[in-house]
């Protein structure tokens, strides 16, 4: 017998393929950064996508522990060009303000039918959403500061060089 509900449950699965999309989405922005030559731009992006990743699967791996079934949706076909740096840092910020209403929602579903173990869950993702919209709105604010400058840009790309972790 799963102990989530039918509507938590299908509520996820559709989480579940907004965070693989938002993976796919982090990936297709990484390449086409490494083909303007943005290295730095690349490895930020990079990293991100294994973060979607890891998203994705922390839900698939607690529907297993609720006793619910997983079922994968489809995955966006990413955009693949852009106009600038800036243009897809401003993506970036967008998708996650996308992302963090959909973790609000499904937050809101769990209280609703007072599912007090998924609101857990869900705070954790609520928070990192919080950190993940404001990561994106510290490197757009610094592109804007950049402007249309080279060196600008390319500063701020070794600045994206130096995040660390997966
Ligand atoms: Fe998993 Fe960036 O939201």
């Amino acid at each position: 017998m799963p102990t989530i509900s039918k509507s938590i449950n299908d509520a996820l699965n559709a989480q579940i393929a907004l965070e693989l999309s938002s993976a796919h989405l982090y990936l297709s922005m990484s390449a086409y950064s490494a083909s303007q030559n943005l290295p730095g731009a690349a490895h930020w992006l990079r990293l991100q996508w294994t973060e979607e990743l890891a998203h994705g699967t922390k839900f698939i791996d607690y529907i297993g522990e609720r006793g619910g079934s997983v079922t994968l949706g489809a995955i966006d076909e990413p955009v693949a060009e852009f106009d600038s740096l800036t243009d897809l840092f401003e993506q970036v910020l967008q998708h996650e303000q996308k992302v963090t209403a959909a973790i609000n929602e499904i937050y809101g579903l769990c209280v609703s039918e007072k599912d007090y173990v998924s609101q857990a869950l869900l705070q954790w993702y609520a928070n990192e959403q919080v950190e993940e919209e404001n990561s994106a709105s510290e490197v757009l604010s610094m592109l804007r500061r950049a402007g249309d400058s080279g060196a600008g840009i390319l500063m701020v790309d070794r600045h994206l060089a130096q995040r660390a972790g997966g």
